[in-house]
């Protein structure tokens, strides 16, 4: 798989790596490079193929609080029960905002039974997680860092956390600077969400093609558009300026385990809902493997062929996934839109200087 970590300039590998190990070792970066955007520059003015961002009547986006925000989600020393893990250790920038691996791995080495999903354009998603159990951002922020595996605080104790960052006095100063109060469990995980509203991803070649740049994408790539929206049937679910329907469906992944997980079924607790798993964005989606929900399809050519068989058989398999009979050249096609479609403008990320 294809990492560019040059894209995110500011990042270095081993900050990737220190993140999940050494909280001390992080530094304050400052250098903007030029063409890469600041993703605070999105506020009000999201990029090509994107709309306004929804922003919730009770948490006002605005710098400041973006800022703040930032810190709390690069920050391991407090929201983690043992100092090791932060928001950007799952969701990694260097990682296009995953973690480059098949599961998540949270406090102590624990894994988790679901891979870690991308955080860009989140702030459009009316329903979050795979199988959509949460339906904010806030609301999103305060499940891991209680999950006893992501940063393991412990459920009912973001109380604590707020006490241990009020008990850093530039947090504390921070917080009544941006909310005019200290640190609570409620504002804390408004200003992660605000911090997630600014990383946005768009203005791709997909977009400028769109909007008539017929030279944004090679002419393999143009033909996999016309199979994407055709004969591939992918616009059936990776529909609309996020090629996400937010719906769930069932491709038949890891349903063939001894004990699959159900997705969206354990939310509902309809039968036909078994297997069934939001279908995600395909944005970023060279940066973003491996796939699906649990991280066992490798590589881009690997989904194409999982779709191209029709998906994994099993009694709730979805209706629209059907055998689709491409040729070689046409899965070509397909996997050429695929990696050099999507990928969004650079974003330059600014590591905060951790408050003391
Ligand atoms: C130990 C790894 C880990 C950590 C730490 C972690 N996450 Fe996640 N995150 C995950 C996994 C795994 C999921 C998917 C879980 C599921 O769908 O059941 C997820 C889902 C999400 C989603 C939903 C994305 C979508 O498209 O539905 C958002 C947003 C998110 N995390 C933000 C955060 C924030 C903010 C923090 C820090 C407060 C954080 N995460 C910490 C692993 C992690
Ligand atoms: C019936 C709806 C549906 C159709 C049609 C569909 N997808 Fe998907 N797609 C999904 C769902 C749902 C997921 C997540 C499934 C899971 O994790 O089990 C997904 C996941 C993906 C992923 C992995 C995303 C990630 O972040 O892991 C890629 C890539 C993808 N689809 C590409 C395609 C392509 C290419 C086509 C056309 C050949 C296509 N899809 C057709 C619903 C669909």
């Amino acid at each position: 798989m294809r990492r560019t970590a040059a894209r995110l300039v500011l990042i270095s590998l081993s900050w990737a790596v220190l993140i999940g190990t050494q909280a001390a070792s992080i530094v304050a970066l400052s250098v903007a490079p030029a063409l890469a955007v600041d993703p605070m520059t999105y506020i009000g003015k999201p990029p090509l193929g994107l709309p306004a961002v929804p922003v919730p009547a009770g948490n006002p986006l605005t710098k400041p609080k973006a800022e703040l925000g930032r810190a709390l989600y690069f920050d391991p020393r407090l929201l983690s029960i043992d100092g090791s893990v932060a928001c950007a250790s799952c969701h990694s920038p260097g990682l296009g905002w995953s973690n480059g691996a098949p599961v998540a791995v949270g406090v102590m080495g624990q894994k988790g039974g679901r891979s870690a999903p991308v955080i860009y354009n989140t702030a459009y998603e009316d329903l979050l997680f795979w199988d959509g159990r949460s339906n904010s951002l806030e609301d999103q922020a305060a499940g891991p860092i209680q999950n006893p595996i992501e940063m393991g605080q412990g459920e009912g104790n973001l109380p604590i956390v707020a006490k241990r960052l009020n008990a850093l006095p530039s947090y504390r100063a921070w917080f009544m600077k941006v909310f005019n109060e200290p640190a609570t469990p409620k504002n804390i995980t408004q200003a992660i969400a605000s911090y997630e509203r600014t990383i946005l991803s768009g203005n791709a070649p997909i977009d400028r093609f769109q909007a008539g740049d017929e030279k944004a994408l090679s002419a393999q790539a143009q033909r996999g558009w016309e199979l994407f929206k055709g004969k591939a049937n992918c616009t059936t679910c990776h529909v609309g300026f996020n090629f996400a329907d937010g719906d769930f469906h069932n491709l038949g992944v890891g349903m063939n385990r001894k004990k699959p997980d159900l997705g969206r079924y354990d939310v509902t607790k309809k039968d036909d809902d078994k297997g069934k798993f939001r279908t995600m964005t395909i944005r970023e989606i060279t940066e973003s493997g491996p796939y699906m929900h649990d991280g066992s399809v490798a590589t881009l050519e690997e989904v194409v062929e999982l779709y191209d068989r029709g998906g994994d058989k099993n009694p709730n398999l979805d209706k629209q996934i059907v055998p689709l009979h491409l040729t070689k050249a046409e899965k070509a096609d397909l996997v050429a839109l695929l990696k050099e479609g999507f990928k969004g403008e650079e974003l330059t990320i600014v590591f905060p200087e951790l408050p003391k």
